[in-house]
């Protein structure tokens, strides 16, 4: 099923939400360990790669975002109280601005710090400001701080996720997973008794 319903995502939003879950866990290692490296040429390419799967990330998101526009979209299930309601939407709008607001900040890093940015040595990207140390040390706490608070909202994203699949018995996680099918109620509700 290629276009989302109101009751399931389809393949293409799947997709892209566990491709880019897994790109972000490799984003986040190269980033961590380009950092801890010491200066030489293992940590210009570590750094290298985490531009260029930063940029694109970008990309994916805002393919994503795109997708999102032009299709139906699940409704949120109904067991929800109003202040898990709007957590969940808060979270999800919260991961997609994180997942536009880091990339952007590094290239501006990149750029103020006077390395321009390419894409996988194939597209050089413009340089967005110029060179300027200072506003290069604000956008490495800046991006520190964006991938920290990252962590976070991944971290209550992945909790909500797992209650509702093994608290809340629902089907939200097996919707946004390929040829995960919706939960047979008869036999769930048999399997409790
Ligand atoms: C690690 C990076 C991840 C990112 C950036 C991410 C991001 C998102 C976003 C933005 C949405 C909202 C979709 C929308 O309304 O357009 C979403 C939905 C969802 N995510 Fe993630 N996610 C990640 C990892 C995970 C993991 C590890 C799980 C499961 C353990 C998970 C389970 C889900 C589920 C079940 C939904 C669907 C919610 C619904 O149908 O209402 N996600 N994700
Ligand atoms: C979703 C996208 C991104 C994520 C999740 C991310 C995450 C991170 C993380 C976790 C670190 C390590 C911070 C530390 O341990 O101190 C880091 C460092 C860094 N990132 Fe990113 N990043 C992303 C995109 C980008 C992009 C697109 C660029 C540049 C084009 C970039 C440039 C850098 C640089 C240069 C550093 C090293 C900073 C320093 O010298 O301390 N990042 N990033």
């Amino acid at each position: 099923m290629l276009r989302n319903t109101t009751a399931r995502w389809g393949t293409p939003a799947q997709l892209l939400h566990w491709l880019i879950a897994l790109l972000i866990g490799v984003q986040a290692i190269l980033g961590v360990s380009g950092v801890a490296l010491p200066l030489g040429m293992a940590k210009l390419a570590t750094l290298a790669r985490h531009k260029s799967l930063g940029i694109t990330l970008l990309a994916l998101v805002l393919v994503r975002l795109l997708w999102r526009v032009v299709n139906p979209r699940p409704a949120l299930p109904e067991n929800l109280k109003r202040y898990e309601r709007t957590l969940a939407r808060a979270t999800h709008a919260a991961l997609y601005a994180l997942l536009i607001a880091l990339p952007v900040s590094g290239w501006l890093m990149s750029a103020a710090r006077g390395f321009p940015v390419s894409w996988f040595n194939l597209v050089q990207l413009p340089n967005l400001v110029s060179r300027n140390l200072a506003l290069y040390h604000l956008l490495v706490r800046v991006h520190v701080a964006l991938a920290i608070t990252l962590a976070l909202a991944l971290a209550l994203h992945v909790a909500a996720a797992l209650k509702h699949h093994f608290v809340l018995h629902d089907d939200t996680l097996r919707r946004m997973v390929p040829g995960w099918a919706p939960r047979d109620r008869d036999a769930s509700a048999l399997n409790k008794d």
